[in-house]
């Protein structure tokens, strides 16, 4: 089974709103919910490659019927721990006139110790031998930074492999329990690391040390010029498809996704990394967090260029 974590999911609302004016009252034209988070985008894009995969985390208050609706509307399996306080809710202010978009994030709720445990529980009650987790996104304010180690040693005592999407502490925590696979955007990779990478050599340069410590593949993408892949066999970079650029979010949890697709279909290194970059790119040329489709990937796979270097 493929298990998605989002700990901190949103409801998010997005108000399309003309000539949007600051301290004046404004009308809203257009009004529309999605349930968000980076695993649930995750599940999302698995479900339209034909992946079953079940969503865990933290949902609770008023949105928590909404998500599960959802949920099964889209055909993923509700994993998630019900929590008392309500899950956030981010407004994206969406100003096509002017071309403005604001994001408006709330910090997400508070989980109480209790909370924190028995996810943790359950967590271990889901993962199985020969499992994919992808731990992905960010965690509610008082969650320990910790919390995707945790995680991570736990899915790896049961067998499950795991990719890890995050960034600062809670990936620098991470990192120490070795998870199986990182994809940290660039300037992710920068704060992991705590210095500015200048160019591809530097990149390559500090993802080895990473695989030489235990991890197995470093996956750093790198926006419109595509990504880097490198695994204890190969070094290899992708070149990033020109594509009409709808919305750029979202794309790092299609690539997440993209790994899965290619782990599950023994796609060896330069595979996943050419159907990676495909993802991604099918991935911005949708408006919104809309999931992309496997025919939209097939069609662009073939146009990725891959420029190998062995180890
Ligand atoms: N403007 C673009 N044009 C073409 N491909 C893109 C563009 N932006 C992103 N991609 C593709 O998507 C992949 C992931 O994008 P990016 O590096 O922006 O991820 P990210 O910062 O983790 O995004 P997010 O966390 O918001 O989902 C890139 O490696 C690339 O293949
Ligand atoms: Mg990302």
């Amino acid at each position: 089974m493929v298990i998605t974590v989002t700990l901190n999911p949103a409801m998010d609302k997005t108000i399309a709103i003309q000539d949007f004016e600051l301290g004046k009252v404004n009308r809203v034209s257009k009004l529309r919910y999605d349930i968000g988070g980076k695993g649930i985008n995750v599940s999302k894009v698995l479900k339209k490659f034909g992946i079953p995969s079940a969503c865990t985390g933290f949902i609770g208050g008023s949105w928590k019927n909404t998500f599960k609706k959802e949920l099964r509307n889209m055909g993923i399996v509700n994993n998630f721990l019900e929590i008392t306080e309500d899950t956030r809710t981010n407004i994206k202010v969406v100003d096509n006139k002017n071309k403005i978009y604001t994001d408006i994030n709330e910090p997400g709720p508070e989980i109480t110790e209790e909370e924190l445990n028995d996810f943790i529980n359950k967590f271990k009650s889901i993962c199985n031998e020969g499992d994919i987790i992808a731990l992905s996104g960010g965690a509610c304010p008082n969650i320990p930074k910790n919390i995707y180690g945790i995680l991570t040693k736990l899915a790896k005592e049961k067998g499950a492999f795991v990719i890890l999407d995050a960034e600062g502490e809670l990936l620098s925590e991470g990192i120490k329990e070795k998870p199986d696979i990182i994809k940290p955007n660039k300037h992710e990779f920068e704060i992991l690391l705590n210095r500015n990478l200048n160019s591809e050599d530097d990149m390559i340069c500090e993802a080895k040390k990473l695989i030489d410590n235990g991890l197995k593949k470093v996956l750093i993408s790198l926006g419109e010029k595509g990504a880097i892949l490198v695994s204890n066999k190969m070094v290899l970079y992708g070149k990033g498809l020109k594509v009409p650029v709808m919305s750029t979010v979202g794309a790092g949890d299609s690539m997440v996704a993209a790994l899965i697709y290619s782990m599950l279909n023994n796609f060896d290194d330069e595979k996943t990394l050419k159907f990676a970059v495909a993802t991604g790119a099918a991935s911005v040329s949708l408006e919104g967090t809309q999931a992309c489709d496997l025919n939209q990937v097939q069609s662009l796979v073939q146009k990725v260029n891959i420029n190998v270097r062995r180890n």
